[in-house]
């Protein structure tokens, strides 16, 4: 009895104290609520890959939705509206025109802590984020009536600052929430050097939309206008855009189509000349939209809202793109945002099923191998926590990966 309670006193010593070679990896996923009082939503990855509902934060603003005929998911019809970089992830409240960054906690990755206070976009409904690492800046893409580009400095200390000459229009014409999914903006990112900030944006059928790219200065100012490279025969609603591996090349889904692969080695802001372009058409597809890249496999996986199916993609050495294999989700689930994360033991998907309120989990084991390995239905463990959501509403897919 004695000896007993002396063990079980002592247990916790004795196990911090062990040295333990077990897997470190983990992190958290992240989406947000993107209703009236916005907060993200932090999910706890294992190092098996599989996720646990972990904890809420304020975003301290209002999400939106866009105008569409027939109201479901995607309310703001971009990619990455949660993005993480390094120890830090940032967001956006659409409904408040703001912009606002969070410090990741490395030890809990699931804790996040407000960086200085909600910041202008710069413009109306702010709906994607890029970060450079390199150039030290924040880009946020403003996609309602008052649109375009705008970045900032992401100070440890004090939060986002404006930096000067990165105010760029779009000159599209929308309002304010937009009218879509048709003629608005979809994603923004930064060229594999840093060199250039790109967005993409959906075209009114018949007409194309475009992929926008800005000359970066120095000083970190953008070039006053961009140059637009519209999509081969065939692209019609330029949507995510991802980078290619090793390659100063895109790939752009393409709901009007299925995705297209962007050479971006000829294109110059100074010499006005657009990037060229190849169509793969993705058969069957209704609305291909949201992309991601693995390390392990080498492959590129796409989501489909119209068919919630997952369809792996391949780019090869000349920028040949094809589709690799397909993997139906529950049907009506609406697959929407998606993130990758490269643990110790392997890849792993994790796709936001919107009208599901869940998460699908894929382990990415190679090239045509993937499997579904958890569902994650979220919707009555928030309820929990006293946080709504709905499905039309939620947005965004980022991953942190511990030890990384
Ligand atoms: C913006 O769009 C309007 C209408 O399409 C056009 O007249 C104007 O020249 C454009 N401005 C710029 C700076 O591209
Ligand atoms: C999915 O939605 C379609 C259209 O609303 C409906 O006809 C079909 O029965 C649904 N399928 C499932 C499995 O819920």
């Amino acid at each position: 009895m004695l000896v007993s309670t002396l063990v079980f006193i002592l247990a916790p010593f004795l196990v911090s104290s062990t040295p333990v070679n077990r897997p470190t990896s983990g992190g958290a996923a992240y989406f947000m609520t993107n209703l009236d009082d916005n907060v993200v939503v932090s999910n706890k990855i294992s190092p098996d890959g599989k996720l646990a509902i972990a904890c809420t934060t304020k975003t301290r603003g209002r999400g939106s939705a866009g105008v569409v005929a027939n109201p479901g998911a995607d309310p703001l019809f971009t990619q990455d509206s949660v993005r993480v970089s390094g120890n830090n992830l940032y967001t956006v409240n659409a409904g408040s025109n703001t912009v606002v960054m969070f410090r990741i906690d490395p030890n809990d990755p699931t804790r996040l802590t407000m960086v200085g206070n909600p910041v202008s976009s710069g413009g109306d409904f702010p709906v994607s984020i890029a970060v450079s690492e390199a150039k030290n800046m924040v880009c946020v893409l403003n996609g309602g009536e008052v649109n375009g580009v705008n970045c900032f400095k992401p100070d440890p200390q004090v939060g986002l600052l404006p930096i000067q000459g990165t105010r760029r229009s779009l000159n599209i014409s929308q309002s304010t929430p937009p009218t879509g999914p048709a003629g608005t903006v979809s994603d923004i990112l930064f060229s594999a050097d840093s060199s250039k900030l790109l967005a993409t944006v959906k075209g009114t059928p018949p007409n194309p939309g475009f992929l926008a790219a800005w000359s970066i200065s120095n000083d970190g100012s953008l070039s006053k206008d961009f140059v637009s490279s519209t999509p081969a025969t065939g692209g019609l609603l330029p949507f995510s855009a991802t980078p290619i591996k090793d390659k100063n090349a895109l790939l752009v889904t393409d709901p009007g189509a299925g995705f297209s692969v962007y050479d971006l080695s000829g294109l110059s802001v100074e010499q006005n000349k657009p990037a060229s372009s190849s169509i793969i058409p993705v058969q069957g597809q209704k609305a291909v939209c949201w992309s991601a890249f693995s390390p392990k496999t080498g492959n590129y996986y796409l989501t489909d809202i119209g068919t919630s199916t997952v369809t792996e993609a391949s780019v090869d050495g000349n920028l040949k793109g094809a589709v690799v294999k397909q993997y139906p989700l529950a049907a009506n689930s609406s697959t929407i945002d998606v993130a990758i994360a490269s643990l110790s033991s392997n890849d792993f998907l994790y796709v936001l099923s919107a009208s599901a309120k869940s998460i699908d989990v894929l382990a990415l084991n190679a090239p045509a191998n993937a499997r579904p390995i958890q569902t994650l239905k979220f919707e009555s463990a928030l309820k929990s926590k006293g946080i709504t959501v709905d499905g039309n509403r939620v947005q965004g897919m980022a991953v942190f990966v511990r030890g990384s």
